[in-house]
This record gives structure tokens, C-alpha cells and sequence, in this order.
């Protein structure tokens, strides 16, 4: 994914196992991944998965764009290569949250399909689960909605490169979950993700 710089370096195992953690605290870790334009509802879908899950007795830890960029982040833009970095550091916290045992609700952006199968890959290698989810919105719905103003300075020129605009954005082609954002209502998404981990053996 990333060049190793560090040498001399080896990986040290502990004396607690991820199994012996999930028997610790009764639940398991899962990546769930949201990607979309800016103002899909990323973000909003997040807040209400981590209401419903903490409200089922399950810890979830949300990561999202703007609150990352403000931190952990902050040193980077958006071009594509600060994008990619974007991604891979979020990736890495996502699978450590994960490998503690967090559902851990990542929502950014994430406008390339390479960078987001890194993350995949670095999750499954290590026996995580990854869950991508497509927070599918037209433009014009995002832009019509435009929470933070941000389509219109893009449009005006005052913001460069702002995905959906004048900066790609890859869509999922074969996501776990696909929920139309401008079509279905927050409840109906909600349940969508909640019956799929409920499926697939991720909550019980
Ligand atoms: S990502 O492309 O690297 O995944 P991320 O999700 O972290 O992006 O951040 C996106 C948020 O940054 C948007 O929701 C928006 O609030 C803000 N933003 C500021 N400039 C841009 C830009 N040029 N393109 C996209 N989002 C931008």
C-alpha cells in the first residue's frame, strides 16, 4: 500500500487474542465503510447507525472526513495523493479499532476505487470484516441539498477539485450494501445495515 521507510522493524504479538478479546467485552469488530459524494448523507446514516447500535447494547466508534481532517489529518488536502493518504491512514485506525472490537463506521469520501480495495485487503488479510457500503445520491440531489455551501463555491470556482464537479468520484461496483440515499428514508438504511449484520453473523 504504502512504502516501508522504517528498518529494523518486526511486528510483536501479545498475550491477548482478538477471539479473547470479542469473548471480553460479547461482540465482534466489523469495518463498516460508507463512500459517496460530499452531502450522500454519509455522515447522517453514521450518526443514526451508532444510535441504533449503541441503543442494541453495541459499541460503535465513528470516523468521519471533516472531524479526521481536523485532527489525525489535518496536513492533508485534497489532491489525489493527499486523498490516497487520507484513506490508507483511516484505514489502518479503522482496522485497529476493528481488531479491539468496534463496529467501526468510517464514512469519507474515499473517491477511488484502488484506494478503497487497499483498505479491503488490509482488513481481510488480517481476517477483519469489511463491510463496503455505496451511500449512492445523484449529484443533483447532493448539490441541491449542499449542507455546507460547498457545491456553490465549487461551481463559483472558489473551491478546486471538489469531487462530483471538477474531480472524479469511482463508484462501487460491487459494494456489500448499496442504499440510494435520495430515495430511501434514514429508517429504511438503518434496518438495511442492521438486517445485513444481523445476516451475516457481524451482531447477534
Ligand atoms: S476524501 O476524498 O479524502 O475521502 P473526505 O471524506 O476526507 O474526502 O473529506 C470530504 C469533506 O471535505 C467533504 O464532505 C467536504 O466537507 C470537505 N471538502 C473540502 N474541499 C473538498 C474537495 N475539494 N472535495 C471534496 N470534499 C471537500
Amino acid at each position: 500500500m504504502s512504502e516501508q521507510k522504517s528498518t529494523n522493524v518486526s511486528w510483536h504479538d501479545g498475550k491477548v487474542s482478538m477471539q479473547d478479546r470479542h469473548n471480553l467485552i460479547r461482540q465482534k469488530g466489523a469495518t463498516l465503510w460508507m463512500t459517496g459524494l460530499s452531502g450522500s448523507g454519509k455522515s447522517t446514516i453514521s450518526v443514526a447507525l451508532e444510535r441504533t447500535l449503541f441503543e442494541k447494547g453495541i459499541l460503535s466508534y465513528r470516523l468521519d472526513g471533516d472531524n479526521i481532517r481536523l485532527g489525525i489529518n489535518k496536513n492533508l488536502g485534497f489532491s489525489a495523493d493527499d486523498r490516497k493518504e487520507n484513506i490508507r491512514r483511516i484505514g489502518e485506525v479503522s482496522k485497529l479499532f476493528t481488531d479491539a472490537g468496534i463496529i467501526t463506521l468510517a464514512s469519507f469520501i474515499s473517491p477511488y476505487r484502488k484506494d478503497r480495495e487497499e483498505v479491503r485487503k488490509i482488513h481481510e488479510d488480517s481476517g477483519l470484516t469489511f463491510v463496503e457500503i455505496f451511500i449512492d445520491c445523484s449529484l443533483e440531489s447532493a448539490e441541491e441539498r449542499d449542507p455546507k455551501g460547498l457545491y456553490k463555491k465549487a461551481r463559483n470556482g472558489e473551491i478546486k477539485n471538489f469531487t462530483g464537479i471538477d474531480d472524479p468520484y469511482e463508484a462501487p461496483t460491487n459494494p456489500e450494501i448499496h442504499l440510494i440515499s435520495d430515495k430511501m428514508s434514514l429508517d429504511d438504511e438503518v434496518k438495511t445495515v442492521l438486517n445485513y449484520l444481523l445476516k451475516h453473523d457481524v451482531i447477534i
